[in-house]
């Protein structure tokens, strides 16, 4: 939600806080800002829409030009996105840039407005400026961000500048991201690396109500007491080149095909002799197989990941796995203990519910595992272990690669425990490993070959759909919950997923020719049955696209559309089987003429619940 930046430095900070906000926009895009010292004060421009508009205004009416400011560019929660409530919000002598929520900020609104303040906008984020604003004396503006942090409850990432000290930025966190980012001459505030890859790929992560001062040759970091915290500087492992479209019209395609590359670099480092190795975080045979309960939980497209990771570990490893959606599970006292293991999936490793859930499963006694994409963030920092999943930075809204890495995991983790349990032998598990390593091949002539242009064909069977629905059985009907999310979030036609076998339970009645059905059979076990379910909507008039292995027998009257994937061991289609769904997606949105990677509403790395 929301992206962050600032540039102290000898340089024009217009274009590096343009810049760098163009990077930052798949974190929202209601509004962009920016506030600059310029001659002696700071000039705020800002407007409502993408950054785009911001740009055309500055052409239009001019830039200030200074060489220290911050920018943001938003994703609105308190007050519509309108030119007053973009960022930065501002008091007489402070601007600052947000993201989070201020949940008290009507009570500290009341004490102002008390005091003779008065207010514009609608937003949480100006009863901040205003606050610091109240307290600041002329003195050390440390004291005043520190006085301020002890009045507001809620979660934040704050870059904040006080007019009489133009040469700096200050900077604070909690529960929201927010990185230091440190050059030569230059310094940095980002809420993510992805913004200043091009510049420098030092940084420095700052933790919970840590306060960074920053300008063109100093960093100073203390904590909320006033004293100096010594801090690591870290070198990011992600090369700029993985933040630019690269040649693709959108980031989601990229990511699509990079697929390949992102689930051979989370899985090869993890094989030694051809099983899996865990040991990076401390998870031997013993250890693992000793959980009662495996619970997952996670967000949206990961949580999905949990859902393939689930039918996986209990079909293979035999151990129970509960599925929760973290926004349920944080308040449903869920029966945790001493002894169960919680994996918390999540990409960005920021998202709140996620965060939420880790802090109860490990207030309840349970083990936890982060398994996430972004270094260093808070969930892997907070749980007992961590696995990364090396896709590298997922800059579209839609979650592509993350996936088809995280369920890659899922397999290991279910190999792993399988053979822990001695429920496979060697040359079972070896096979098992073997064929997952098999994949990324797969996916990439399956992409260079026929992916592409029978998705194109299928997309253009849905795209005039009001409403569609996805059916599977087994692991095909988690891959239908993920094509459906996919679908609606990019091409805003509404649809649901349903478990073929439960649409004689209603769903059914929603069918007519009007209602389109994208059936997921790559399971040859469960072909018959869904083959079944399809021509119950077919006699109700709906046209049907099927996605199903190329070895599979399919009558003309059975589907209208036939998507073929590569045959392979049925065990593990659902990472084969996900790419077809994703670029149905994405070639509907294009063909809708939606922006792809910055769908209306949505922002990527949901911080706030
Ligand atoms: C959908 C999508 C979201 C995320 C969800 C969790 O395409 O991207 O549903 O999967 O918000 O995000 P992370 O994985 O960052 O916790």
């Amino acid at each position: 939600m929301c992206g962050i930046v600032g540039y102290a430095g000898p340089k024009d900070c217009v274009d590096i806080l343009l810049d760098t906000l163009s990077k930052l926009e798949y974190r929202g895009y209601d509004s962009a800002g920016i506030a600059v010292f310029d001659d002696g004060d700071i000039k705020v421009v800002k407007h409502q829409g993408k950054l785009a508009y911001l740009i055309e205004l500055l052409k239009k009416e001019g830039r200030p030009r200074g060489n220290v400011g911050i920018g943001h560019t938003r994703w609105a929660t308190h007050g519509e996105p309108s030119d007053i409530n973009s960022h930065p919000q501002s008091g007489k002598r402070v601007s600052i840039v947000h993201n989070g929520i201020i949940e008290n900020y009507a009570q500290i609104k009341e004490f102002l407005i008390d005091k003779g303040y008065t207010f514009e906008s609608q937003t949480d984020t100006e009863t901040v400026a205003k606050l610091l604003d109240y307290y600041y004396d002329g003195d050390d503006p440390l004291n005043t961000v520190s006085r301020a942090l002890r009045d507001i409850r809620g979660s934040y990432a704050l870059g904040i500048i006080f007019k009489d000290y133009p040469d700096k930025i200050y900077a604070v966190r909690k529960d929201s991201p927010l990185i230091v980012g440190v050059g030569k001459g230059e310094n940095y505030i980002a809420s993510d690396m992805t913004a200043l890859l091009e510049y420098t790929r030092q940084y420095i992560l700052l933790e919970e109500n840590e306060i960074a001062a920053i300008s063109a040759g100093t960093i100073s970091i203390r904590n909320i007491y006033g004293d100096p915290v010594d801090k690591q500087v870290l070198t990011a492992d992600w090369d700029a080149d993985a933040a630019q479209k690269g040649g693709y019209e959108h980031f989601m395609l990229k990511e699509i095909h990079e697929q390949p590359t992102a689930i051979k670099t989370t899985i090869m480092p993890r094989v030694s002799d051809g099983m899996v190795d865990f040991s990076e975080c401390g998870l031997d045979d013993k250890k693992l197989s000793s959980y009662k309960n495996i619970y997952i939980v996670a967000c949206g497209t990961a949580m999905h990941a949990g859902v393939v990771g689930k039918y996986v570990i209990e079909q293979l490893a035999r151990t129970k796995v509960i599925v929760d959606m973290a926004s349920e599970f944080r308040y449903r006292n869920p029966l945790i203990e001493k002894g169960d293991l919680v994996i918390l999936i999540s990409q960005s490793g920021e998202t709140a519910d996620t965060k939420e859930a880790l802090n109860i499963s490990k207030r309840l006694g349970a083990d936890t595992l982060a398994l996430v994409n972004v270094k260093g963030s808070s969930i892997a920092r907070d749980a007992d272990m961590v696995m990364y999943t090396h896709a590298g930075p997922e800059i579209s809204v839609a979650s592509t690669k993350a996936f088809t890495v995280q369920i890659s995991m899922m397999y290991m983790f279910a190999f792993k425990l399988a053979y822990a349990k001695g429920l496979i032998d060697t040359d079972t598990y070896k096979d098992y490993v073997a064929k997952l390593i098999g994949i990324p091949d797969k996916i990439e002539a399956a992409l260079d070959e026929s992916y592409v242009s029978q998705a194109q064909h299928a997309a253009s069977n849905v795209t005039a759909a009001q409403s569609l629905l996805y059916i599977g059985r087994g692991f095909d009907y988690a891959l239908s919950m993920e094509g459906s999310l996919k679908l609606k979030e990019i091409s805003y036609i509404h649809s649901e997923a349903y478990a073929a076998g439960e649409l004689k339970h209603g769903p059914i009645a929603l069918i007519s020719q009007d209602t389109p059905v994208i059936a997921v059979a790559t399971q040859r076990s469960l072909y018959e049955k869904t083959l079944s379910n399809i021509k119950e909507v077919k006699a109700r008039g709906a046209k049907v696209i099927l996605i199903c292995s190329d070895g599979f027998a399919v009558k003309d009257d059975e589907a209208d559309y036939v998507v073929r994937t590569p045959d392979y061991d049925e065990f593990l289609m659902p990472i084969i089987a996900s790419v077809p769904l994703q670029l149905i997606a994405y070639y509907t949105s294009v063909l809708k003429g939606i922006d792809v990677d910055k769908p209306r509403n949505l922002a990527k790395s949901v911080t706030v619940e």
